[in-house]
């Protein structure tokens, strides 16, 4: 199955640290990010896990809930949280799938299947950074792929859930390297009377490019 934006996030029934899960029950009406790495127990990721785990208040502010995955059993994963939130200074409390038999990977497309750097002692493929936003409705919103070797910026992450809440409560796009605040752009559906009908201190740069204050 190939997942794009818009598909429906497949279901799936795992293991996780915080006990076993059915993945369309967790999401409910949340927001929901799961993302996925390589392996226990590897020094990019050990940073990652405790970059996300410091974030807390940041999720739980846009009421999104974080879900981990790495293609190791429970047992690992138990004794890799220790070492996160030794190196992190942090308290990891959200779960994070037991993928062993990569069963989740799969179903997802989360296996490096071209990279011949990222294998495993047996010559298995990793799975690769991947990050997928899915919305309340279960729909996914982002997909983002990073090498092995990149560890990603949460700070990205959390920029995308905001422009994305934002637009849906509002017919506004937002700009490249928009931050919360920063002015938007009103989408482009919305003609130019009808702009000025719904937000205030709309600056038309071009008939295109309309800009008004972030309703945050
Ligand atoms: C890491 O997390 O450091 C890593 C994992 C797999 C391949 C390369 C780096």
């Amino acid at each position: 199955m190939v997942l794009r934006l818009g598909s429906t996030a497949p279901d799936f029934e795992a293991q996780t640290t915080k006990g076993s899960i059915k993945f369309h029950d967790f999401i409910g009406d949340k927001w929901t990010i799961l993302f996925s790495h390589p392996a226990d127990f590897t020094p990019v990721c050990t940073t990652e896990l405790g970059i996300v785990a410091a974030l807390e208040d940041e999720w739980e502010k846009r009421s999104v809930q974080v879900i981990g995955l790495s293609a190791n059993g429970l047992e690992d994963h138990a004794k890799w949280i220790e070492d996160i939130n030794e190196v992190n200074s942090v308290e990891l409390n959200f779960p994070i799938i037991a993928d062993a038999d990569r069963k989740v990977s799969e179903l997802y497309d989360m296996l490096d299947h071209q990279d011949a750097t990222n294998v495993d002692a047996k010559g298995i493929p990793f799975t690769v950074r991947s990050v997928f936003i899915i919305d309340p409705k279960k729909t996914i919103r982002l997909i983002l792929t990073y090498p092995a070797s990149t560890g990603r910026n949460f700070d990205e992450i959390l920029r995308v859930v905001d422009s994305l809440q934002l637009g849906d409560q509002h017919r506004i796009t937002t700009p490249g390297n928009w931050k919360k605040g920063d002015d938007v752009i009103v989408h482009p559906s919305v003609t130019t009377e009808e702009a000025h009908k719904l937000f205030k201190n709309v600056r038309v740069v071009k008939p295109y490019l309309r800009l008004t204050k972030s309703p945050f």
